[in-house]
């Protein structure tokens, strides 16, 4: 890290840093568009619903909510890290800080992934080459703009705010300097949102925080329109391409889904090269070799795979089969998912549900 740039922010009592400000050039395609016909039925129908589900935050939000930053704003049964043998021997004071900052992690890689978001929305806005799509992705923008607001504000409150995480950014600035819109759409509408909307139903479902639950389900419902678009506009554009053009596309989601796997430890955010979490760690008093061993050995006991009811699999669940649905699954690629040892799974009714607005996927769960 450039020590010039390197902005270190004291809040609270936690030391965290933050990463410099990152700035780069890409030229990319302008779609000026002079037909202004909003024609594809679908897509007008996301666009109508964005417009009347608009939201202010400071109307809707009860932001003089007390939260005590010190203690875990999730409740421990529905915790992963809970579940390991390591951290059941942790004292109670040192697995409440772990929870604490931990979650605070996972907070700040929303509140960077919705900059992310909102640039990538605003990319699509003056990429792509169709009328209705423009003002979509416009109303996509504003919503990202609102997520980025209320994670920031929710940050503040409970004052810690650590760094992007490698792997994040990584996938972020693939998505960003890709060479077209497709690419934007596939990294973001499907992938990162994806991840996001996984993770927005988990913390959902987890958190007992009232100001945070209300936030996450009225972004939740925001960017399960999000990962729709990427269906109803791309699915119908994708299959009018040349197949080596699908080929093209089927590979940028195949290493989009490759760099967020890699990452993982045990299915989760935990990893060694991520200077945030191993500050999570240091700021708990825990040990990262002793962790790291826990929670390989939690993995090796298939104890961090059994989520608990309710919550999804994002992966599973929702990423692979967006990227199936709309023919991203070639038998070229397929190969690469095998080799990677990255299982491939396409059954969407989760992922058809969280769209049609259930914001936890019951519907499918119930089934
Ligand atoms: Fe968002
Ligand atoms: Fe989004």
């Amino acid at each position: 890290m450039n020590a010039k740039t390197e902005k270190v922010v004291r809040k609270g009592d936690w030391k965290v840093t933050m990463t410099p400000d990152d700035i780069y050039r890409h030229p990319m395609d302008i779609a000026w568009h002079f037909d202004y016909i909003f024609g594809e039925e679908k897509v007008a129908d996301l666009y109508k619903r964005a417009k009347q589900n608009q939201w202010d935050a400071d109307d809707l939000l009860p932001w003089d909510t007390p939260v005590d930053p010190s203690k875990p704003l999730i409740n421990n049964e529905q915790d992963i890290y809970h579940k390991m043998s390591f951290f059941k021997k942790l004292s109670k004071s040192q697995q409440e800080t772990f929870t604490a900052h931990s979650t605070a992690q996972l907070l700040s890689q929303f509140l960077h992934g919705e900059q992310g978001a909102l640039m990538t929305a605003a990319c699509v806005t003056h990429s792509v080459p169709d009328a209705g799509a423009k003002l979509y992705a416009a109303t996509q923008t504003m919503d990202e703009a609102r997520h980025v607001e209320v994670y920031s504000k929710y940050c503040d409150k409970i004052a810690m705010v650590y760094p992007m995480s490698p792997w994040l950014k990584a996938l972020i600035d693939a998505t960003l300097q890709s060479d077209r819109y497709e690419k934007v759409m596939i990294g973001m509408n499907m992938v990162v949102e994806g991840l996001a909307l996984g993770a927005f139903n988990n913390m959902y479902r987890s958190t007992t925080c009232p100001l945070l639950k209300q936030l996450t389900f009225n972004v939740m419902r925001d960017e399960s329109r999000h990962v729709s678009f990427g269906h109803v506009f791309l699915g119908p554009v994708i299959k009018n391409l040349h197949k080596d053009d699908v080929e093209d596309l089927a590979e940028f989601a195949f290493n989009a889904v490759n760099i967020l796997v890699q990452a993982q430890t045990a299915g989760t955010i935990a990893n060694r090269v991520d200077p945030g979490f191993m500050q999570v760690l240091e700021n708990s008093g825990i040990d990262a070799n002793d962790f790291f061993k826990g929670l390989q050995e939690a993995a090796d006991e298939g104890v961090a795979q059994t989520l608990p009811p309710g919550q999804v699999h994002a992966l599973k669940d929702l990423m692979m089969p967006a990227i199936a649905r709309v023919g991203l699954l070639t038998p070229t690629v397929l190969k690469k998912y095998e080799e990677a040892g990255i299982p491939v799974f396409d059954d969407p009714r989760v992922l058809v549900a969280m769209e049609g607005g259930h914001p936890t996927g019951e519907a499918a769960a119930a089934e």
